[in-house]
């Protein structure tokens, strides 16, 4: 069966307070482009073309606004409301009709992933059918995050959510790909002491039959952060230095939409016209002629 993207836009998280009032920081941009685009163009890297956006009530309008509905991309959404932050584990529950027993691939929507051989990364993980894959990475502040614990073989003992002291230094990414039970695992997950269903919850039951695979993304890899002010803009300083040097565009739905054959060149076309005068447009100008 046909693996269905997610994209978790929703939660409190997505403040970044003062800078977004009474909006979510993921419609800002990071450099030339709202933050939004770069997880959403790891899901279309992938080969996902049907994706449900879930997002708090009162965000879904401005995402809807700023996405339409995947049409221009060759691609489909599906809108979902989160009512509450009650955890990245309760995405499954409210996508299990959208789902429909299929395999997916979550992401979060703040999280920017960069790096040669992503495509085969993704690949690799979409070919598997049953448990999930998940990736780690090496960071210096892993308290902030979901942490894997190892054993002296390598092996993933554990995954605990923000420890006051980290078991070691890799983060679990906010990249899921998870088999079509994920909905019927995620039901029997209990709210943990902050009251949000908890995705390390959820993964621990696929770790505990093992069938979770943990692949290091290595130190070729960016995975940005943008949970402060600073993040962000070092997140947009990254994406404009590579960018300006490359002359190719990291996170560009419209290009990987035509690059998959989703889109032909006359759609591209257009939506160059539509971006004009921007860096954007150009960058899609330049795919055009080559
Ligand atoms: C969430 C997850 C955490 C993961 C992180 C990645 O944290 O709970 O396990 O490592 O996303 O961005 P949160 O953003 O809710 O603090």
């Amino acid at each position: 069966m046909n693996r269905k993207g997610i994209l978790l836009a929703g939660g409190t998280g997505s403040r970044l307070w003062p800078i977004t009032l009474g909006t979510s920081k993921q419609l800002l941009p990071i450099y030339d482009k709202p933050m939004v685009y770069y997880p959403i163009s790891v899901l279309m890297l992938a080969g996902l073309r049907e994706i449900a956006i879930i997002t708090t009530p009162e965000d879904q309008s401005q995402f809807q606004r700023l996405l339409g509905d995947g049409s221009q991309w060759g691609i489909s959404f599906t809108w979902i409301i989160q009512e509450k932050p009650e955890g990245l584990a309760q995405a499954y529950l409210l996508a299990r009709d959208f789902l429909a027993g299929a395999p997916s691939a979550m992401v979060l929507g703040d999280n920017i992933f960069f790096g040669h051989g992503l495509p085969e990364i993704l690949a690799r993980a979409d070919a598997q059918d049953t448990g999930g894959s998940v990736f780690g990475y090496h960071v210096a502040d892993p308290e902030r995050y979901g942490v894997a614990a190892f054993d002296a073989d390598g092996r993933v003992t554990s995954i605990v959510e923000k420890p006051k002291v980290a078991p070691s230094s890799f983060a679990i990414t906010g990249l899921y790909f998870l088999d079509g039970r994920a909905p019927e695992l995620a039901a029997s997950v209990k709210p943990s002491a902050r009251g949000e269903l908890e995705i390390v919850d959820l993964l621990e039951r696929y770790r505990a039959e093992g069938t979770l695979q943990v692949e290091r993304m290595g130190r070729g890899f960016a995975w940005l952060d943008t949970g402060t002010p600073g993040s962000l803009l070092d997140a947009g300083n990254f994406v404009r230095t590579l960018q300006d040097r490359q002359g190719m565009q990291v996170g560009s739905p419209d290009e990987i939409a035509f690059r998959q054959g989703w889109i032909d060149r006359a759609r591209l076309a257009e939506r160059a016209k539509v971006f004009a005068k921007s860096s954007y447009g150009a960058s899609l100008e330049a795919v055009l002629k080559e």
